[in-house]
């Protein structure tokens, strides 16, 4: 794969005006990553200013979460139909969705085939650990609970499915400390393995896989050199218009 991914996870940062400003300074700076597939999940009142902004460039957007249902009396939920107007993406599975709101394999399997179904690449986050006992301190690297959230997630998938693949484990995430390099490439290896297992070579081979976790431009090389990871996946880092810049110059 000769395209590297970076996910740009604004979390609940951002307002719309901030976004915009933001965005225009990325815009700018983006014949430096021609070879980065940037893609910006801000929140969810920044999407219809930003779609309008990144028409005509290479950066793409994302959303954080969805609902899997199509509408109704759901107060304050949102529907794949409502993000697929102005983005290509979304971002399911992260473990502050898992560990704060409750969000267990089986919605997050829910939410990516709804996704696809209206045209949104799903960005699927795994962490390694159970819905019952997840903790956000857990360092313990649990494989096959990783496989078992993995194939809840991509459970009936339709064939040919365009998905995307994060290993974030949880105790890496806004802590300064990221997993260790080999170790990720060994789990993205295990994931790549599973996919072409399950759902056969074409996607084994294709379905990008990232890392994420305290990625900031003083360790993104350690994971864009790996030959099994195809990315990363930050937040943090990626709030400051120029270090993102940066993380997506130095990734490609
Ligand atoms: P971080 O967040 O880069 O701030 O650790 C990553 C994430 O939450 O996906």
């Amino acid at each position: 794969m000769n395209q590297s991914f970076l996910v740009a996870n604004w979390k609940m940062h951002c307002t719309a005006k901030q976004t915009v400003r933001s965005l225009k300074q990325i815009i700018d700076k983006s014949s430096l990553f021609p070879k980065t597939r940037l893609i910006i999940c801000p929140p969810f009142t920044s999407l219809a200013p930003a779609n309008r902004l990144i028409l005509n460039t290479p950066i793409a957007l994302g959303a954080q979460t969805l609902n899997h249902r199509s509408e109704g009396p759901y107060t304050g939920e949102i529907s794949p139909q409502m993000i697929s107007e102005f983005c290509d993406y979304v971002i399911l599975g992260h473990s502050e969705r898992r560990l704060l709101f409750g969000e267990t394999s089986h919605d997050i399997n829910l939410k990516s085939i709804a996704a696809i179904h209206h045209a949104l690449q799903p960005i699927i986050c795994l962490d390694g650990q159970s819905d019952s006992t997840r903790k956000f301190t857990d360092r313990t690297l649990n494989t096959d609970e990783l496989v078992i959230q993995l194939l809840d997630a991509i459970k009936a998938f339709p064939q040919n499915s365009n998905f995307l693949l994060a290993y974030e484990p949880t105790w890496a995430i806004g802590s300064g400390e990221a997993a260790d390099p080999v170790e990720v490439n060994n789990i993205a290896a295990t994931i790549r393995e599973v996919i072409f297992n399950t759902m056969g070579s074409e996607t084994g081979l294709s379905v990008p896989i990232l890392y994420g976790g305290s990625v900031t431009l003083n360790n993104i090389n350690d994971y864009s050199k790996l030959p099994e990871v195809n990315g990363a996946l930050v937040g943090g880092a990626s709030l400051d218009p120029e270090q993102l810049v940066q993380l997506a110059t130095t990734i490609q």
